[in-house]
């Protein structure tokens, strides 16, 4: 299969171009890395190196006219599309640069793909903003979308986009609502992406900050059951289409985020705390029972082994010669609540 990835130097789309390579498809990654890396790529261009041509970067913006003949020119069996703005406080401030990147930029893509005869995207949705602050939870996709902030309309919107290419042109979309991920290569310098953040604090010796009084609830999933779900989305049926919830459907706060983080790098030292922040949701967690009776999907990586994965991989990034790895005391799934 030859799949067009973009966002692929993002956290997520990179440790998607991998496992593609991995299971031996043809790969073009397009991004214009204004949060990804190329580093995030070394693997792929290892693997490009024996196997010559199987993997390529394409440096463009998904909003560019260039990209109809970017997308032709590949003649791709499939687009995975995670190209986005992703931070919520940035869509707070500039609600245009958010819309102009992840609502022109999915509707242009959309174009390239009708217009190169590309039946299947597969759209990196955002299921921790799509339904607001829901009745319930875990919320189920039978919820009314009700997102709460400019980025979580951007994200529903690319969505709509989809399903109406789909309905115009006989397009198969499927749209992964995705919870909140987390794993390595999430950027610890970003605004999201808690446990990184967490993470790089404690390992540089710095204070952690929590916003709110740290009940605020997500549902975390590890970066490679996401990256399973995509894969088994790119395997589905032809007649396979529609929106997904991907995430556990376990709520996890940040406190206890921030316990276990503290336990695994054997810190004692207690978080700061600041206003909460706008646009964001109290508590969320997704039922992704749909996945898994149409894709065969579920999480399989339990928090505490996913927080402990991630820390393995910053310790590599930040501390090159770390000392000891610290014990987790007796820490297990049950009691972080998850
Ligand atoms: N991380 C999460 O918890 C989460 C949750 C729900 C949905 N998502 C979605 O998953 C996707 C990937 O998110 P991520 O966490 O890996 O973020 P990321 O910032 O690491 O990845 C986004 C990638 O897209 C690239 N990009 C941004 N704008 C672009 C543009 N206009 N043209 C080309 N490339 C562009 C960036 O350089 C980056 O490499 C996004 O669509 C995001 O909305 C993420």
């Amino acid at each position: 299969m030859r799949a067009l990835v973009t966002g692929a130097a993002g956290f997520i789309g990179s440790n998607l171009v991998d496992r593609l390579l991995a299971d031996g498809h043809w790969v073009v990654g397009l991004d214009n890395l204004s949060t990804g890396v190329e580093a995030n790529l070394a693997r792929a261009e290892r693997i490009n190196e024996f196997y010559p041509g199987q993997f390529r970067l394409v440096r463009g913006d998904i909003t560019a006219p260039e990209l109809t003949g970017i997308v032709a020119g590949n003649n791709p069996d499939i687009i995975f599309h995670l190209a986005a703005q992703v931070d919520v406080r940035t869509s707070v401030s500039n609600p245009q640069f958010d819309a102009a990147k992840n609502i022109l930029g999915t509707i242009n893509l959309c174009e390239a793909a009708r217009l190169a005869g590309v039946r299947r995207i597969v759209y990196a949705a955002s299921g921790g903003s799509r339904y607001g602050a829901p009745a319930y939870l875990p919320v189920g996709e039978e919820v009314l979308p009700a997102p709460l902030s400019p980025y979580g309309v951007s994200k529903l919107a690319g969505e709509m986009y989809l399903g109406a290419y789909a309905w115009m042109y006989g397009m198969a979309p499927i749209c992964l609502a995705l919870a909140n991920v987390y794993g390595p290569r999430q950027n610890p310098y970003g605004e999201a992406g808690v446990i990184t953040i967490f993470g790089k604090a404690m390992i540089n010796g710095g204070p952690t900050i929590i916003y709110g009084d740290g009940t605020a609830a997500r549902d975390y999933v590890f970066v490679g059951d996401v990256v399973d779900a995509f894969a088994q989305a790119g395997q589905a049926p032809a007649d396979v289409t529609g929106t997904f919830n991907i995430g556990t459907g376990q709520q996890t706060t940040v406190a206890e985020i921030h316990r276990v983080v503290s336990e695994l790098l054997g810190r004692t030292s207690q978080p700061r705390h600041s206003a909460a922040r706008t646009g964001e949701v109290r508590a969320i967690a997704l039922h992704a029972a749909k996945a898994e009776s149409e894709l065969g999907w579920k999480p399989g990586v339990d928090l505490v082994d996913g927080v402990r994965q991630t820390i393995q991989w910053l310790r590599a990034v930040l501390d090159p010669q770390p000392g000891p790895p610290a014990q987790l005391p007796a820490a297990d799934s049950e009691q972080i609540g998850v």
